[in-house]
């Protein structure tokens, strides 16, 4: 049966001195349910490095805004992911084992303050508005573990394949299933546990290397570790810089494939493009336009920052390479009267301003829930990008993205119930919508409940 969203022409009056509609720019799109693909754990954001702080220290309605924004999915994005970061030493700020224990099976002296630089308070804020996976994930080993003996500056987990300075392996297992015990403590589950940050770049900030090979001679303790301590807890591998780096990791882990979960990359050397050759779910789990200079817009020239980049991006991630999650780097952030593009929502002066950015991820996150399901969607061209999606509870979801300079009329087919509509362009932000007619450049999403 074909849906056709009400393609009403204002008024008799405007009818009549309308021109013909260009037949052309009329897109039938054909759901197809019997057609699946990958399900989606989510969308999501950081708030590590002090960025947790940011939020916390706003004033309260500000703050409240700021988390709703981020963690409503009624009046936000509803992120389902959060990815906090675990401290490693100097280079972080902070660890549960700032100093060495003299030798790698002596006892560690673990500190645990609670606070976990502000992770614990925003991750309980965000528990209380629906968020669904914890990611904690280790930028790197603590300094005295590794051939380097920094937590800065790349250098590899003594013990891995190639290192001669002692084997660090299980102690660096038993810290990071220790982390995961603290947030237990103050009753969150950590639900996603990552060991590697870009492993492929050394940098001045904390940084560990790693092969595929060295990840896979590490995750044969970590998975043991983490079962033995009775955590249900995933583990994920292996935040490489960028899809193709993180694609020439996968064969050094063939050997462990039953021992972890989620293949993770970021997005700055390579945005994903094609499936990973792995049958796990993928997750983009950071990625931002660091160099532009702070953009609100949706679409000018189509600049790195602009929201239409973002939402062509998450959509090629999801169509193109059967991603299941897409996240960006921060959330909100202060990042000083010179900000880049580094969060979707910048705090400065104590405003809360989301950039379109934002409001592209909220349009994905808010209509594409947890456990959904890709389906079948036909009716793409050069400037329309389409996708559909079964929720958990039903409904489905078609996105449109119109990349185009020209308005769209889009006929709907395969979908029972009713639809409303969103919109997120230069003029509105996630505002609803009538008619069938998608603008150029916006994303409209057509909900099916
Ligand atoms: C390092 O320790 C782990 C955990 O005990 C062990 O499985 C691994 O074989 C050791 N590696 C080397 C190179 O001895």
């Amino acid at each position: 049966m074909l849906f056709t969203l009400a393609l009403v022409l204002a008024s008799s009056k405007v009818a009549l001195s309308a021109p013909a509609l260009d037949a052309r720019q009329t897109v039938t799109i054909a759901v197809d349910a019997s057609k699946t693909y990958q399900t989606i754990d989510g969308f999501g954001i950081s708030q590590f490095y002090g960025r947790a702080g940011n939020i916390k220290s706003l004033a309260s309605a500000a703050q409240k805004k700021t988390l709703d924004l981020l963690f409503d999915p009624a009046t936000g994005a509803g992120f389902s992911i959060l990815r906090n970061g675990i401290g490693s030493g100097p280079s972080s700020g902070f660890s549960i084992e700032p100093n060495s224990p003299g030798s790698p099976s002596a006892a560690p002296k673990y500190q645990w303050d609670g606070a976990d630089n502000d992770q614990v308070w925003l991750t309980q804020q965000a528990k209380t508005r629906g968020l669904k996976y914890i990611y904690a994930d280790a930028w790197s080993a603590p300094g005295f573990m590794k051939t380097n003996g920094k937590d800065s500056n790349g250098g590899y987990l003594c013990g891995v394949t190639g290192t001669s300075c002692g084997n660090w392996t299980q102690a660096y297992a038993n810290y990071l299933t220790q982390y995961v015990k603290d947030y237990k403590s103050v009753g969150i589950d950590i639900t996603h546990l990552g060991f590697l940050n870009e492993p492929d770049y050394t940098t001045a900030y904390s940084s560990m290397l790693s092969s595929g090979q060295q990840a896979a001679d590490f995750i044969k303790v970590l998975a043991p570790t983490v079962k033995a301590a009775g955590l249900d807890v995933k583990l994920t591998c292996c935040d490489a810089t960028g899809y193709t780096a993180q694609s020439k990791m996968l064969p050094g882990l063939a050997t462990v494939d039953s021992l972890f979960d989620v293949v993770t990359t970021h997005g700055y050397s390579s945005d994903p493009t094609t499936p990973f050759a792995s049958s796990k779910h993928a997750w983009m789990t950071e990625t931002a336009d660091l160099s532009g200079k702070w953009d609100i817009s949706y679409y000018t020239t189509g600049a790195a920052g602009e929201g239409q980049t973002w939402a062509e991006k998450i959509h090629t991630a999801l169509v193109d390479a059967s991603f299941s999650a897409y996240l960006y780097w921060e959330g909100a952030e202060d990042a000083g009267t010179s900000p880049t593009n580094s969060a979707l929502i910048n705090l400065h002066g104590g405003v809360v301003a989301p950039s379109k950015r934002f409001w592209v991820y909220a349009q994905w996150s808010r209509f594409v829930r947890p456990g959904a399901v890709r389906i079948g969607a036909s009716g793409a061209n050069t400037a329309l990008k389409v996708s559909a999606f079964k929720n958990t509870d039903g409904s489905v979801a078609v996105q449109v993205l119109n990349t185009g300079a020209s308005a769209a009329t889009v006929s709907i087919s395969g979908v029972k119930g009713t639809a409303s509509a969103y919109i997120t362009s230069e003029s509105y932000e996630l505002d609803s919508l009538s008619g069938s007619s998608v603008p150029a450049h916006s994303m409209v999403t057509f909900l099916y409940k």
